[in-house]
């Protein structure tokens, strides 16, 4: 083959790999949006094991006490939902997500807790929420509010739920890290810096002194960001 022809030949499969590679980030963007099928039980599974860490480090900071209800939105495969309610044993632990897969993995995770009625899960959206004003003590949320819509309309719904006085945990980890990987893009992902989560909450109801953000250094170089946030008892 000519030396220009082998280059052309060269050129072309390196596009169409190229090609297949952004396909799986996209791929791997949308499952850890809504799970889904065989790469969804998969993405699942994974998940349990890689996001163990953010979730040990946000259920310390929700300070439960055994009396308390609470809510996780989009708990996955449910690894933070059995902490929880090994940490509530007199109280109650309600988690929605709307992936059905996930429903079905956290809810095998979680059989016992459920069958004895401490624990409710439902398949659902983040807004509307189907709970009453200042229902749950307190609220977790890890590694979801990359899916939050533009507007943000979620947090107004979380602030909704919580009690006077209850608080809030939020992990995600920090924009800088999103911005390496290749499955975080923006069709799937909202990503976010200190500031863009201090707005995110202070938007959805929460006063600023009442919102804190720490800055967590974790394995393999992970920049991630915990926001507690403490909901006012002053009328909104
Ligand atoms: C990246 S996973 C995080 C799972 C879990 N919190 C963890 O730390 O392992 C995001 C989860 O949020 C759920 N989710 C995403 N957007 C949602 C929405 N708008 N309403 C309900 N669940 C949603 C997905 O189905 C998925 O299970």
């Amino acid at each position: 083959m000519p030396q220009t022809d082998h280059r052309a030949v060269h050129r072309k499969t390196k596009i169409i790999s190229n090609r297949y590679v952004d396909r799986f980030w996209q791929m791997i963007g949308k499952q850890l949006q809504h799970p889904t099928g065989v790469a969804g039980s998969i993405v699942g599974w994974l998940m349990a094991i890689i996001n163990d860490e953010p979730n040990r480090v946000a259920i310390a900071a929700l300070e439960l006490v055994e009396r308390d209800t609470v809510l996780e939105l989009g708990f996955g495969p449910g690894r933070g939902l059995a902490a929880l309610s090994c940490r509530v044993l007199q109280g109650q632990v309600y988690g929605v997500d709307q992936s059905a897969l996930m429903l079905a993995q956290a809810s095998r995770r979680n059989r016992s807790a459920i069958e004895s009625g401490q624990m409710n899960l439902l398949k659902g959206t983040f807004c509307p929420l189907p709970w009453k004003v200042a229902a749950f003590d307190k609220i977790l949320l890890v590694n979801v509010v990359y899916f939050f819509g533009p507007a943000g309309h979620e947090m107004s719904e979380i602030h909704r739920v919580l009690r006077p006085g209850g608080r809030l945990v939020v992990y995600v980890t920090d924009s800088s890290t999103m911005k390496k990987w290749p499955f975080a893009s923006p069709d799937t992902h909202l990503v976010f810096d200190q500031r863009d989560l201090r707005t995110l909450l202070e938007r959805g109801g929460f006063d600023a002194p009442e919102v804190t953000i720490h800055t967590l250094h974790l394995p393999f170089g992970i920049r991630g960001l915990l926001a507690i946030a403490e909901k006012s008892f002053k009328p909104a």
